[in-house]
This record gives C-alpha cells, sequence and structure tokens, in this order.
C-alpha cells in the first residue's frame, strides 16, 4: 500500500502532524476518509476549510466528495461552537495518566461538560480517543496548541488566560486556585 506523499502545512501548526499520523494509519482503507475527518475533528475541534481541503489533497479525493461527507453527516462541525476549544486526549495513555482529572477540571471550572460550550460562549470542551501522542501523555489541545504532559493546574491556567485572569467567573465553577496539583514541565 503506498503512502501518501504531502510536504508540511505551511502553517507550521503542529496540530497538522497529528493528522498526518492518522492519515498514514488510514490511507487505502475503505473508511479513511470518514476516519481521518473524525481524527480531524478530534484535533482542531472543527472542521475548517484549510483542514477539509488538506484532508482532500492526502487522501487523494476530490474535494467536492470530502465537503460532501463533511456537510452530510450532523456529527461533523464545520465551524467553532465557542470562541476557544479545548480538546482533551481520553485515550488509553492519556487516561491512565490522569485525563480524567483534567477534564473534571476543565467541567467544573466551564461549567459545561465534554461536547458542550460554556454559557458565556468562551470554551468548549471535546474529548478525544488518541491524537497519537501517547508519549507526552495527558494530552489536551488548547486551540491551536498541543499541551503536553499536563496538570489540572496547567490546563486551567491556560483556561483563565483565555477568560481574562481569574475574572471567568462568568462561566461558572471553580477557580484554577482550587486545584492542587503541582505544576509540572512540559516535555521538551
Ligand atoms: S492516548 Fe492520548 S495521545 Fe494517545
Amino acid at each position: 500500500m503506498d503512502k501518501p506523499e504531502r510536504s508540511p502545512h505551511p502553517s507550521g501548526d503542529n496540530r497538522f502532524k497529528l493528522l498526518d499520523r492518522t492519515i498514514t494509519r488510514h490511507h487505502g482503507a475503505g473508511n479513511a476518509l470518514i476516519e481521518v475527518l473524525h481524527s480531524a475533528q478530534e484535533i482542531f475541534g472543527f472542521l475548517a476549510d484549510d483542514v477539509l481541503l488538506y484532508v482532500a489533497q492526502a487522501l487523494k479525493r476530490p474535494q467536492s466528495q470530502v465537503y460532501g461527507v463533511a456537510t452530510f453527516y450532523n456529527f461533523f462541525r464545520l465551524k467553532p461552537a465557542g470562541k476557544h476549544t479545548v480538546v482533551v486526549c481520553t485515550g488509553t495513555a492519556c487516561y491512565v495518566k490522569g485525563a480524567s482529572e483534567l477534564q473534571h477540571a476543565l467541567e467544573k471550572r466551564c461549567g459545561c461538560k465534554f461536547g458542550e460550550t460554556s454559557k458565556d460562549g468562551e470554551v468548549s470542551l471535546m474529548q478525544a480517543r488518541c491524537i497519537g501522542s501517547c508519549g507526552l501523555a495527558p494530552v489536551a489541545v488548547l486551540d491551536e496548541e498541543v499541551g503536553a504532559k499536563l496538570t489540572a493546574a496547567k490546563l486551567l491556567e491556560r483556561v483563565e488566560a483565555w477568560l481574562g485572569g481569574g475574572k471567568g467567573a462568568a462561566v461558572g465553577g471553580a477557580s484554577a486556585q482550587e486545584t492542587r496539583e503541582t505544576r509540572e514541565e512540559a516535555a521538551p
């Protein structure tokens, strides 16, 4: 089976590297398009035009087919639900390393569950099955940034920054200070 040939995405966005792994894994499979679109949505939070174009080129499918599939199924989102997106990986490696603590802290802070957006429309929470960076578990994608070896405190620190440095009470829930986890530095 031939592997897809493609250049790195010109944006330098690391999330495309994660997507490449899924594309390589599924390339040539009958359901490759659906699987890759699922992974793309898990990684990016929604399917933007440039992501759909990237998938079409990588899988050597017509753009019309990729757009057609993305718009046909209602579980695919073409626009972001919230202003910011956090996708927490809940695959096995991340689960073992504490993904559920990340989930609990985020849901408490944002006042919404995975698959939902905070009432003020600021943050959408999502989960992914595995985004291919198990060695850096637990992993989450915060907008365009891949966070590695996260703790709940570190994750909430980022969310607080989005929400205006502690004025995020508008979205309800606990503040970052309420979490007692020790911070860890992300892997190099
Ligand atoms: S299980 Fe989370 S990156 Fe693989």
